[in-house]
């Protein structure tokens, strides 16, 4: 068995930089720019075991858990596994992502232990790393997908019914990856080992550009919804269907983009977007059938995304009756507005004097364990203010200064 100091000297140290360079070439989309990685893809199981190997060199204990979730122990000798503080993102990203929304989080909690080792001492509570699966719901249409596994917050059924834009289900991929899909499912055993957990993530708004800070606590996540609006109308020929003998739910589509965006501009402060909209079958020279959109919706207040939803449901149905077409309304995933637990952020607050505090319009895993644990989260700057695009970036310096940051906090919550 290997002592804390034999540790320290054999480990493998790096900074965020670093680490982040070792996984630059994975799953870089040269059609859309970025990266695409979706979950279970060969991208994304490259960067999984990328993660594994690199806490085996730190001597963590890995385990997969049954809904995938990647865990890496320091256990510095405990036994038990409770009441640890717990750190991690997620590595899938959303289509022509950027390089830094997940792994940013995963490198920095991988350079955060070697800052905590090269302090040279021996954490009183265990230390974890966390890596969930299919956070963005960018293959599954289920956004946060592991961590609503493990705390119950998605049926199991459900779970392995979803499909993804191939046809596959869940249960097929995750039995693929290695999971059994049977045993897919709340975990109260893991779940009870988490003290607390805390996720650094690159800011994906323009916050600490505006404040000239590398760091910041986060405060809460607004709430967010998607829905999937089925528009129905009649598939013909595009030669042979004069312009008024038409029922084509693409022109309804059209207008229900526009709905969104009058809906949401009602309620300062709310969000709405239409990023995805597949027409069915989908020909240049065929009149479709009907056209799947998909729906983002979020605000602070829960009672206004609700509202504003229902408005776009009432909307497009009078938009899709005047192109003589119908309209289906299907909520996919809702998560309400969170705060994070106000006495590990003021913790946080004592360990980070100079971070600012902000709030994310961001969803994220910490959102979903905010349910049942104290959760918190750190954002590191990105300079350009942009996001879910490849111009997400990160300075190196300020990606060093969110490791430290996590490090001080992992030190304080874990005791020495
Ligand atoms: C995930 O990043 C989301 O907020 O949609
Ligand atoms: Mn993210
Ligand atoms: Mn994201
Ligand atoms: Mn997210």
């Amino acid at each position: 068995m290997t002592t804390d100091a034999q540790t320290r000297t054999t480990a493998a140290s790096g900074t965020v930089a670093g680490l982040m360079a070792q996984i630059a070439d994975t799953g870089r989309d040269a059609a859309r720019g970025g990266y695409s990685r979706p979950v279970y893809s060969t991208a994304e199981q490259e960067l999984r075991e990328w993660f594994l190997d690199q806490a085996r060199q730190r001597s963590l204990d890995t385990e997969t858990d049954r809904n995938g979730v990647l865990w890496a122990w320091w256990d510095a000798g405990h036994g038990a596994r409770q009441d640890a503080v717990v750190t991690g993102s997620h590595l899938d990203s959303v289509p022509g992502g950027g390089a830094f929304d997940g792994p940013l989080g995963v490198a920095s909690a991988l350079a955060a232990v070697d800052h905590l080792r090269h302090r040279g001492r021996t954490p009183r509570r265990p230390i974890a790393l966390a890596v969930f699966p299919e956070e963005e719901g960018s293959r599954f249409g289920v956004a946060c997908l592991g961590s609503r596994l493990l705390t119950g917050a998605i049926d199991p059924d459900r779970a392995r019914s979803l499909r993804d834009p191939d046809g596959n289900t869940f249960a097929d991929v995750a039995a693929a990856a290695g999971l059994d899909p049977r045993f897919v499912g709340p975990d109260p055993e893991a779940l009870a080992r988490i003290g607390a957990f805390v996720e650094l993530h690159v800011e994906q708004g323009r916050g600490l550009i505006d404040l000239d800070r590398p760091v910041a606590a986060g405060s809460s996540i607004l709430g967010h919804g998607r829905w999937r609006l089925t528009v129905t109308g009649q598939g013909n020929h595009a030669g042979t269907t004069l312009m008024e003998d038409r029922r084509d739910p693409v022109l309804a589509a059209a207008s229900i983009v526009h709905v969104v965006r009058d809906a949401a501009l009602r309620h300062p402060g709310a969000r709405a977007t239409v990023g995805r909209m597949v027409p069915v079958p989908g020909g240049t020279n065929v009149i479709a059938s009907s056209v799947n959109l998909w729906l983002d919706v979020r605000h602070p207040d829960d009672a206004v995304t609700a509202a504003v939803v229902e408005r776009i449901h009432a909307e497009a149905i009078r938009a899709a009756a005047a192109e003589g077409c119908t309209v289906r309304l299907c909520e996919e995933s809702l998560s309400p507005t969170v705060h994070f637990d106000p006495a590990l952020r003021s913790r946080i607050g004592e360990l980070l004097p100079a971070a600012p505090v902000l709030d994310t319009g961001a969803g994220h895993d910490a959102g979903v364990l905010a349910a049942g644990l104290p959760t918190a989260m750190l954002f590191v700057r990105n300079p350009t203010g942009v996001s879910h695009s490849p111009e997400e970036h990160v300075e190196d310096d300020d990606a060093e200064a969110g490791a430290l940051a996590l490090a001080d906090v992992l030190e304080g919550l874990a005791g020495w």
